[in-house]
């Protein structure tokens, strides 16, 4: 499905019916990477699996900040007529989206899950690392970053042919989008001040052997997020729910059902 949400093309998926969950994937993948947990999810919640701007099926543009991928969210959820608060779900740069998310539309947040993912601003060397990504993307292509990447994204354990399987797929993304989320990367907020104002149930989950934002650091994350709960997945590097489906979408479920009930809210912005 696609809708135009301030003036870009956004692709999107829904899985099943009821109260909505919204899944936002990381850099430089697409809403492919939640096929598996939101094909599974337990009854009575909907999945909406987006591609972000410049990812997947959705049109690019040579500008991006974090703040604007949080609108084009929230302008999605408008467009599909979707007023009631929603489970927000983001891994790594998507984790990142969520908690912009979460301070713009705090009434549209019914529960975070953040997974795999950094609250600190980027560090001095980290917004050069992504300026010389940006620039190689645009000069000599996304396969090149991800050639870069890949080789901390899984846990050694990944099947090589799972590994080449999503090179192939994060390669298709335009080098423009890749250029322009690699500078918002950089000139992302600091969250970590605003893990404290957290109100609603988080929870901060992390595969075991990830190397980009390994365990101590999302550990440090749930000690700082009032209402949170810690879960490793065993088996998994930065992408658990593509390396590991069945033990998210269990740790997922699990948190799901902890959910206090809403009070359904119609016309509720
Ligand atoms: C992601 O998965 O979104 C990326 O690993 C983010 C990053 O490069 O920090």
């Amino acid at each position: 499905m696609q809708a135009t949400v301030s003036g870009i093309r956004l692709s999107y998926e829904v899985f099943g019916q009821g109260s909505p969950l919204l899944f936002i994937h990381g850099f430089p993948l697409s809403g492919a990477m939640w096929h598996e947990v939101a094909g599974s999810l337990p009854g009575g919640w909907r999945g909406i699996v987006p591609d972000l701007r410049g990812h997947g099926q959705s049109g690019a543009t040579p500008q991006v900040t974090i703040g604007q991928f949080a609108d084009d969210l929230a302008g999605l959820l408008d467009a599909m007529s979707e007023r009631a608060p929603a489970v927000v779900c983001g891994l790594s740069m998507g984790g990142i989206i969520a908690m912009e998310f979460y301070r713009r539309y705090t009434d549209r947040v019914r529960a975070l899950v953040l997974c795999d993912t950094r609250a600190n601003a980027e560090t001095p060397e980290g917004i050069a690392r992504r300026e010389h990504m940006a620039q190689t993307a645009l000069r000599e292509g996304t396969a090149r970053v991800v050639d870069i990447m890949i080789a901390n994204l899984f846990a050694p354990s990944f099947p090589a042919e799972r590994r080449s399987q999503w090179h192939t797929l994060m390669s298709a993304t335009p080098a423009v989008g890749v250029a322009a989320a690699a500078r918002a990367l950089a000139g992302r907020p600091d969250s970590i001040p605003t893990l404290p104002e957290i109100r609603v149930p988080t929870l901060v989950i992390c595969g075991e052997e990830d190397a980009i934002s390994p365990p101590e650091m999302m550990r440090a994350m749930h000690a700082l997020i009032p209402d949170s709960r810690f879960v490793l997945v065993p088996g998994a590097g930065h992408v658990p729910p593509v390396e590991q489906p069945d033990a998210f979408a269990a740790a997922l479920g699990t948190f799901l059902a902890s959910l206090p009930p809403t009070a359904a809210a119609p016309g509720r912005a």
